[in-house]
């Protein structure tokens, strides 16, 4: 099967979604314009490179997290885990600007250091970003779409103590979740090391 704009019948659902997957998500935390605490998640998220480590986000339409990054200059994200799963689930719905989903899903409020955001204390780990840009797309002819991109460079990060081992953070051990086509979901429980062809010695 293959196809263009024009999805065959037997595809009833887009597999976009299903195929771009597992998609790590960013649930972000933002203000707004009043200082209220904003939270939400995003799995069009990625790390965008290291060193300095930048972050982006995309969103479908204008939403808080998006106008809350761009008017403010800064957003956290915090990494979403199989046991938090249902307050990332809440923070996701759509509620009025000022509603603070910390809140509503039960979160503490973590404290930020460099930055006036916070982020989900409950988290293994988040990060402080400051906002490098945040623009509209434009399609493959040059004309804007409904969907915004926000990029991040991460100034400060912190990581719960129990989830560092040997020098490493330890992702197994802290049951990431990430989101896949139509309503699923897959959690990271395992990790498997493979070296490169350059590699000396592990690292
Ligand atoms: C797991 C998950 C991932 C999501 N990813 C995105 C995304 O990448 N972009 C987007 O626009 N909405 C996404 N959503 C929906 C937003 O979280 C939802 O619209 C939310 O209300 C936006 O909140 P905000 O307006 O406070 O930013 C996602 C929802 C869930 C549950």
């Amino acid at each position: 099967m293959h196809y263009g704009d024009e999805r065959p019948e037997a595809l009833k659902f887009d597999p976009f979604k299903a195929i771009i997957a597992p998609r790590p998500i960013g649930w972000i935390g933002t203000r707004n314009a009043d200082g209220v605490p904003n939270l939400a998640p995003y799995s069009f998220f990625a790390g965008l490179g290291a060193t300095p480590n930048m972050i982006g986000f995309s969103s479908e339409g204008a939403k808080h997290s998006f106008t809350n990054a761009r008017d403010r200059g800064e957003f956290t994200i915090s990494l979403a885990t199989e046991a938090l799963a249902d307050a990332m689930n809440i923070s996701s719905g759509s509620v009025p600007d000022g509603a603070n989903e910390f809140k509503l899903a039960g979160l503490t409020l973590g404290e930020p250091v460099e930055i006036s955001t916070p982020f989900v204390a409950e988290s293994p780990a988040a990060m402080e970003c400051i906002t490098v840009s945040a623009t509209q797309l434009s399609d493959k002819d040059g004309n804007p779409i409904n969907r915004f991109f926000v990029i991040g460079q991460v100034v400060h990060t912190h990581i719960r103590d129990e989830y560092i081992r040997d020098g490493r953070f330890d992702t197994a051990s802290a049951r990431p979740i990430a989101r896949m086509g139509y309503r699923d979901y897959a959690t990271v429980t395992e990790a498997w090391e493979l070296m490169r062809p350059d590699d000396a010695k592990a690292v």
